[in-house]
């Protein structure tokens, strides 16, 4: 494998850009793919069969891009069809989300930690056993969030609507006296100045880009994959519509990218 191929990135829609940019500050020589598959957002709601279906449809455009790692930088993705990526392809990188249980238990001074998904996570196989995991550490109280993708993804990040939704997920959470939350989606980081706005001081918010992007550096160090020079512009794909992505991009990417079609 050579060292200069690019790193793959994907999402449902745009929430995986919030990872894109921890990999770019961490790893600034790597070539970065990123594919949002803006025609079958939000993943939160599809059946575990059809997030696998379209997991699969993307890793294997981006190994025809001859990329030498893969990330999943959707928590739905992840619970629901980073094992099957890991079967098909055993000797590709490939890392994936999850929700930042641990570091939170190890700061929550109440013993409660609040987690903020999707359903499909939530009701992920992979979920119950991060959570049986933690059991006896941390109280774990879990808050799907339907609806909030969408309003990220249509550039909505701080209007009065994602307000209110997101204030009615919070309420249980800091009623359950959770001190943490962990932000367990990709898109949520996107509204993490509102959410702020929401919480008393003293609440901790906790989110698990940069640790993604440490782990995946971790492995291309191993596999002597880090790239020496960067020669390569990053490349943006989406399975949606091209303006689309084009505009919402421009208030959660701070650079102006060319996006292209992606035709599975
Ligand atoms: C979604 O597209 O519904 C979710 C994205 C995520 O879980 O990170």
């Amino acid at each position: 494998m050579n060292p200069q191929a690019p790193i793959g990135v994907f999402d449902s829609g745009l929430g995986g850009l919030s990872v894109l940019a921890e990999i770019r500050q961490v790893l600034p020589l790597e070539q970065l793919i990123y594919v949002a598959d803006s025609a079958y957002v939000p993943y939160g709601d599809k059946s575990t069969e059809e997030i696998i279906e379209r997991s699969i449809v993307i890793s294997e455009f981006l190994l025809d891009q001859g990329v030498k790692a893969l990330v999943v930088a959707c928590n739905t993705a992840t619970a629901a069809a980073i094992h099957v990526l890991r079967e098909r392809w055993p000797n590709l990188i490939c890392v994936g989300m999850e929700p930042a249980v641990k570091p939170a238990a190890r700061v929550s001074k109440t013993g409660k930690v609040g987690v903020l998904a999707t359903t499909g996570t939530l009701r992920s196989a992979k979920f119950a056993a991060l959570l049986d995991q933690f059991s006896a550490q941390v109280e774990v109280h879990t808050q799907p969030c339907p609806g909030l993708v969408e309003l990220i993804e249509a550039g909505e990040l701080n209007g009065s609507l994602t307000r209110e939704l997101l204030a009615s997920y919070v309420e249980p959470l800091l009623q359950a006296q959770c001190d943490t939350l962990i932000l367990g989606c990709t898109h949520y980081p996107f509204i993490k100045p509102l959410l702020r706005t929401l919480l008393p001081a003293q609440i901790m918010i906790i989110d698990t880009g940069a640790a993604v992007a440490r782990r995946l550096q971790q492995q291309l160090t191993t596999h002597e994959l880090l790239a020496k020079s960067n020669v390569q512009a990053d490349q943006f794909y989406t399975s949606g519509n091209i303006e689309a992505m084009q505009q919402a991009m421009s208030a959660l990417w701070p650079h102006k990218v060319l996006v292209t079609q992606l035709l599975r």
